[in-house]
């Protein structure tokens, strides 16, 4: 038990959160929460736990929802005592991906609420088992779409692009980018590393499904790369990544991302 490492991924139950389960089962030292907001109905994460030998365990976690982030994190604090080492805040959702003077307000604020205000919540909920662990670890799964700098070098391009789309989603993106250059501050004199990932164009159904609305504006857009590779190659940028990079934005080939 001493030398296992103890990860939590949020929105295990498919896509990109669930190709991290995978890979992270296939390192003999990796013990793996994976979470997911109706685990009775995740038959292939249920499929993973049973046949990880007591290495993977699936827990209820709704990110929008405080009750549950409490008893998600109440149940934790039962089954690692001694802490838990990373945290990869991988849930979120894309919203209906429209014109950006055509968002709905409440679904903006659900958009917020969820990739923000849930992924903060998760967080600082589970702080008390991250400060006990030795990984001191939390990865927020970004997205080149809360990109400031990519987004306004746009402006001025008289090139199709989709830059002007998914502004509830853009927004909650780069909060996350903030979020993540405020945690590296304050946990920067506990040893925390803190890190925003980019993982690449996913295919995944929030990727396919940007994939359909980018293709409005900017013909021939869709996702590039496998949940498989993305997660392989952010696994590799996680391997190498110490607490003198807490803070930084990084693409999932290991490439510094602009903010
Ligand atoms: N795919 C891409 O091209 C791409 C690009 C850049 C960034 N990303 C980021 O990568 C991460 C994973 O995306 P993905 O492509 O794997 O998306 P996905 O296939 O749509 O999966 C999203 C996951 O988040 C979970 N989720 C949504 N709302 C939740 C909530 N309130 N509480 C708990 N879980 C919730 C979903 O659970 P349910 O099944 O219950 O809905 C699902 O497990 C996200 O942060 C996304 O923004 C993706």
């Amino acid at each position: 038990m001493g030398t296992q490492f103890t990860y939590l991924v949020t929105g295990a139950n498919r896509g990109i959160g669930q190709a991290f389960v995978e890979q992270l089962l296939s390192t003999p030292t990796a013990r793996v929460f994976a979470t997911a907001r109706n685990p009775e109905a995740s038959l292939d994460l249920k499929r993973l736990a049973e046949a990880s030998e007591g290495c993977c365990h699936v827990l209820q976690l709704d990110i929008s929802k405080p009750d549950s982030v409490k008893a998600a994190a109440q149940e934790l604090a039962k089954l690692v005592p001694h802490g838990l080492d990373c945290l990869i805040n991988n849930a979120a959702i894309l919203g209906k991906f429209t014109h950006a003077l055509d968002q709905d307000l409440s679904d903006f604020a659900h958009v917020l609420q969820t990739n923000v205000i849930g992924t903060y919540s998760v967080t600082r909920a589970l702080m008390p088992l991250l400060r006990k662990g030795t990984g001191k670890r939390i990865v927020n799964i970004s997205s080149d779409a809360g990109c400031l700098q990519q987004n306004a070098g746009f402006i001025h391009q008289d090139v199709p692009n989709d830059a002007g789309m998914a502004i509830d989603y853009r927004c909650s993106k780069a909060a996350l980018n903030m979020m993540t250059t405020c945690l590296a501050n304050q946990l920067a004199q506990e040893g925390f590393t803190v890190l925003s990932l980019h993982p690449g164009f996913v295919h995944s159904d929030m990727g396919r499904a940007a994939g359909l609305g980018a293709s409005r504006s900017a013909p021939g857009s869709g996702p590039t790369l496998s949940a498989e590779d993305s997660v392989q190659a952010m696994l590799q940028v996680l391997q190498q990544v110490t607490p003198k990079d807490s803070g930084r934005y990084i693409k999932y080939n290991g490439e510094a991302m602009p903010w």
